[in-house]
């Protein structure tokens, strides 16, 4: 994280934040159902994590912290040394009691996760690389598991599908399925998202995002690696287990257009994208540095966003809305929200503002505690989706649209997930040349 931006999507600040009780703020869906029952015999909820890297053991320690009853009781990583890591950091906490994964509890490999799911717990939380989430999704709500969803949800035609059938199983069997979108659980962009679908700045009809920041570190090859381990060990730079990061990471922008938008899909998308900086290291894999998109709905209204990954360069995360009566400006690192034109709002800067990853476990451990039901899996599929639209237009040079998104057949997966099995061969895609699928 950087230090001066509070509350940023990052992967390296999970691990902080203050417990808040009962915050006062409305789940994305909530639907009441029967109260699920938590653990057999005892008020204990049994939560595996999948995939204990920073998000993963950020996101077990909000859990803890969100109720008494949480018992972090498996865990399942493609590698040992990541679980062990995970378990050190959740012993330094004052939770230390609750942190209960003996060794016969700690699964690795791909075939981890199915067993994970199937250790006696009723939660998973799923932090794994993208690509595999779709399969992690399925092998969960399998095995009956509310789940907490980290983003994104999947990198293709094929992982869209699967998540699809996963959410509608989820809704059949009555399960939590709240997802990683962190910015929908800020207090101050859900009163800004909510004060701008009240019509406080009339019909939108254009929208801005600049999400610029940083390279994310590789790690460098080791000669005990196979070329499996070696992918996964860099899964942000290959294309096929992230997305790319208009997918992986500026689709934290494009959720917020899809909100600003009310879930509309748009009709078409072009963009730009490329590989400028990149170090030519095969740790970069074939992810580009920078995407600049273009998405258009009918009536001549438009979403623009620029994303790059640059060194020492300027940083920021903002979007501004433009209505028919107003404006609306967010800066959630700064943080400024406000609101301008017919209606005039300034969010103060001393408001409360509760950490917004802890929000999202308070919100999924309360409901299930409650039998209220969450369920993200609507708009969590449409924004993921808006990614994949920009992912291809950049990818192609071609406008892409749609009906194009959602006929899609790409499918990024190898033929065999295992250790000793080859990769994909990192591809670097050259519009004009590269094919839409
Ligand atoms: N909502 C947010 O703000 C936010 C922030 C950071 C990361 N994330 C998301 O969280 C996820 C994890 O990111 P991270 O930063 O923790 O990455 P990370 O590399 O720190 O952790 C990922 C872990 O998954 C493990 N893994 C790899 N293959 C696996 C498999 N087959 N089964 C189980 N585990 C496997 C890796 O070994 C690693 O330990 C990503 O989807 C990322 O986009 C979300």
């Amino acid at each position: 994280m950087e230090p001066s931006q509070p509350q940023c999507p990052d992967r390296r600040a999970f691990l902080g934040g203050a417990l808040i009780a009962g915050a006062a703020i409305a789940g994305p869906v909530v639907r009441a159902v029967a109260a699920v029952a938590p653990a057999t015999g005892s008020d204990q909820i049994k939560v595996v994590v999948v995939g204990c890297g920073g998000r993963g053991t950020g996101a077990a320690m909000q859990a803890l912290k969100a109720d008494p009853g949480v018992v972090i009781w498996a865990m399942a990583d493609a590698f040992g040394d990541r679980i062990d890591t995970a378990i050190l950091e959740l012993q330094k906490s004052s939770m230390v009691d609750r942190v209960q994964v003996p060794p016969e509890r700690r699964f690795t490999g791909f075939d981890g996760v199915t067993k994970a799911c199937a250790s006696g717990v009723q939660v998973a939380i799923l932090a794994a690389p993208p690509g595999l989430r779709p399969d992690h999704l399925r092998a969960a709500v399998d095995a009956g598991l509310h789940v907490f969803c980290e983003k994104p949800m999947f990198v293709d035609a094929a992982g869209a599908k699967r998540v699809i059938e996963s959410a509608r199983a989820a809704r059949a069997k009555n399960l939590n399925l709240v997802s990683g979108f962190c910015w929908r659980r800020a207090a101050p962009e859900r009163e800004l998202f909510r004060r701008v679908a009240d019509g406080q700045i009339g019909d939108v009809v254009a929208m801005h995002s600049d999400y610029l920041t940083t390279p994310l570190g590789v790690q460098m090859r080791r000669p005990e690696w196979t070329d499996m381990e070696f992918q996964l060990r860099n899964w942000q730079h290959m294309v096929w287990l992230s997305g790319d990061f208009i997918v992986e990471q500026a689709v934290h922008s494009i959720d917020k257009i899809n909100w600003a938008f009310g879930n509309e899909p748009p009709e078409r998308c072009t963009a730009v994208g490329g590989r400028s900086l990149r170090e030519p290291i095969p740790e970069r894999g074939d992810v580009y540095d920078y995407f600049a998109v273009v998405y258009e709905w009918p009536g001549d209204r438009r979403a623009t966003l620029m994303w790059r990954q640059y060194p020492d360069s300027f940083n920021e995360n903002v979007d501004t809305i433009i209505g028919t009566k107003g404006r609306a400006f967010v800066n959630g690192w700064a943080p400024v929200h406000r609101i301008t034109g017919n209606a005039n709002w300034i969010r103060s800067k001393s408001a409360s503002r509760p950490n917004m990853y802890q929000v999202a476990q308070d919100e999924l451990f309360r409901a299930i505690r409650t039998g209220e039901r969450i369920d993200d899996s609507d708009w969590m599929v449409q924004s993921c989706r808006l990614a994949l639209m920009a992912r291809m237009a950049a990818y192609t040079g071609q406008a892409v649209t749609w009906k194009d998104v959602l006929e899609s057949r790409e499918d990024l997966m190898p033929a065999t997930l295992a250790m000793d099995a080859p990769p994909p061969v990192p591809t670097i895609r050259q519009p004009g040349r590269t094919k839409l699928v």
